[in-house]
């Protein structure tokens, strides 16, 4: 099976990819926000600690899984537990968690396109307009960036390991890190700027409680693309000689790196434009900030650089938030790609066709559920509001399941799988593995505290969110 399996050319180009879709829309404003609103530097320490002691064990559990199995995450759960039915529950889901949350991702997508299309058209006025957002989300041309924005993931997802995924993130994550660049440069010579790295970098421990701890490791959990099948799957398309606990740093460390120098770009952004703000009240929903508040700020440049200026900044922006967005995009529905592809035996163009078909019909479902359908939009009711058909999405996979999901693979590696032989396969590529902190620290970790923090995120999220 390995034999003729696809592999990525070379460990940069795994990092770039697994990089790619760790980057994403929640990395560049989501991130930044969240920040600041909770306690600045206090809030970018502890993410800092949970990136490093929480979520890295589970990153490379998840890839050592996909690299030893060679196979999409289903596969490897079957396989690695010697056919053990008990388990094929966990692979389902870490096959169905993917293609659930690509609808979601994929609506958000589109708006971004929207936007990019529009400021390119010359139109930042119209976006600024703080109730363009709810009639452009329920205009029929929502449709037609969609199937633009589908064709876009699917001439990348047919190209496959290594003409595709591989290509597209060689040529998008230096591109992204360009166009993020040129933006904090430009944004810190606004007036105030410092105002808002100053919100942004100061430590206020006193805003830590509970709450805020819990947000910032689902914040990091997320941003890392853990217990979404990715990382396991991206690794199955590594060869045994490379080093994944290697891999694995890297990849966390840049997508914290963009997260952190992200906010060297929005806050400053932000606090030019009202150098009164008062960063409590800003709103904590990435999609208010990109799609209502962000808009606005940038149609006020023009002050300093006329229309077309701010115009171009602003596509710019958008230019980047799309980047990410696509890199994460093909990294998910390449899950389920794979897992037809191995489990179905059939060719990927079919994969793509059927999951084209699935994702696109939900996606167009989700899209209606904000205004254009009342049955759609008043989908179901829990926690004491009806919710929409996105709502659900959102709060059962994004919200819920991910962290389900990551206690899986933590006792689906040391209590199914065992320690030893996940040791054995991350030592592979990594000299010195074996007998050092890091693989003492990764085995007890994964094997206490890790899974009953999960644990407790699960069962809180189920009782806030359901109950
Ligand atoms: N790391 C991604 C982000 O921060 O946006 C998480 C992600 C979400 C990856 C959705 C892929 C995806 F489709």
């Amino acid at each position: 099976m390995s034999a003729n399996r696809e592999h990525f050319s070379s460990r940069l180009g795994f990092i770039l990819a697994a990089a790619g879709s760790a980057v994403g829309i929640g990395n560049l404003v989501g991130f930044p926000v969240s920040a600041t609103k909770n306690g600045g530097g206090a809030f970018l320490l502890v993410y800092a600690l949970f990136v490093a002691f929480i979520c890295l064990p589970v990153m490379m559990a998840e890839m050592a899984m996909g690299r030893k199995a060679q196979q999409d995450p289903y596969g490897a759960y079957k396989t690695l537990s010697g056919n053990d039915k008990k388990w094929s529950f966990a692979g389902m889901l870490a096959v169905l968690t993917p293609f659930m949350i690509a609808v979601f991702y994929m609506v958000i997508t589109v708006w971004i396109f929207g936007y990019l299309a529009q400021t390119a058209l010359g139109n930042l006025d119209a976006l600024a307009d703080p109730k363009h957002f709810g009639q452009f989300i329920n205009q029929s041309s929502v449709f037609w960036y969609m199937l633009l924005v589908g064709l876009i993931v699917n001439l990348i997802l047919v190209g496959g390991v290594k003409q595709g995924i591989e290509k597209a993130a060689k040529f998008l994550m230096p591109a992204l890190f360009v166009l993020l660049i040129g933006l904090v440069g430009y944004v810190l010579t606004l007036d105030n700027a410092m105002a808002g790295v100053r919100y942004y970098v100061i430590p206020d421990f006193s805003k830590m409680n509970a709450s805020v701890l819990n947000g910032a490791l689902s914040q990091a959990f997320f941003s890392l693309s853990l217990g979404m099948g990715i990382l396991m799957t991206y690794a199955s398309y590594i060869s045994k000689k490379e080093d994944i606990v290697g891999g694995a740093k890297m990849v966390a460390v840049t997508d914290s790196l963009v997260a952190f120098i992200a906010g060297l770009m929005v806050l400053p952004a932000i606090f030019s434009f009202n150098p009164a703000t008062n960063p409590d009240e800003l709103s904590e929903s990435s999609v208010s900030m990109i799609f209502v508040y962000l808009p606005k700020i940038l149609l006020a440049i023009q002050s300093d650089i006329g229309y077309t200026g701010a115009s171009i900044v602003a596509f710019v922006f958008f230019l980047l938030v799309f980047f990410a967005a696509i890199t994460s995009l093909v990294s998910i529905i390449e899950v389920p790609t794979a897992a037809l592809i191995e489990e179905k035996k059939v060719s990927r163009k079919t994969a793509l066709m059927i999951l084209a078909g699935s994702t696109g019909a939900l996606t167009v479902l989700c899209t209606m559920s904000f205004g254009m359908v009342d049955w759609l939009t008043q989908f179901i009711s829990y926690g004491g509001a009806p919710k929409s058909l996105f709502d659900l999405v959102y709060d059962v996979f994004y919200d819920t399941i991910l962290p389900l999901n990551g206690l899986m693979v933590c006792l689906f590696v040391i209590y199914r799988w065992k320690k030893i032989k996940l040791s054995e396969e991350l030592s592979l590529g990594c000299d010195g593995y074996k007998g050092s902190f890091t693989e003492k620290y990764v085995n007890f970790s994964l094997s206490t505290f890790i899974p009953v923090i999960l644990l407790i995120i699960f069962v809180n999220t189920v009782a806030t969110k359901f109950f």
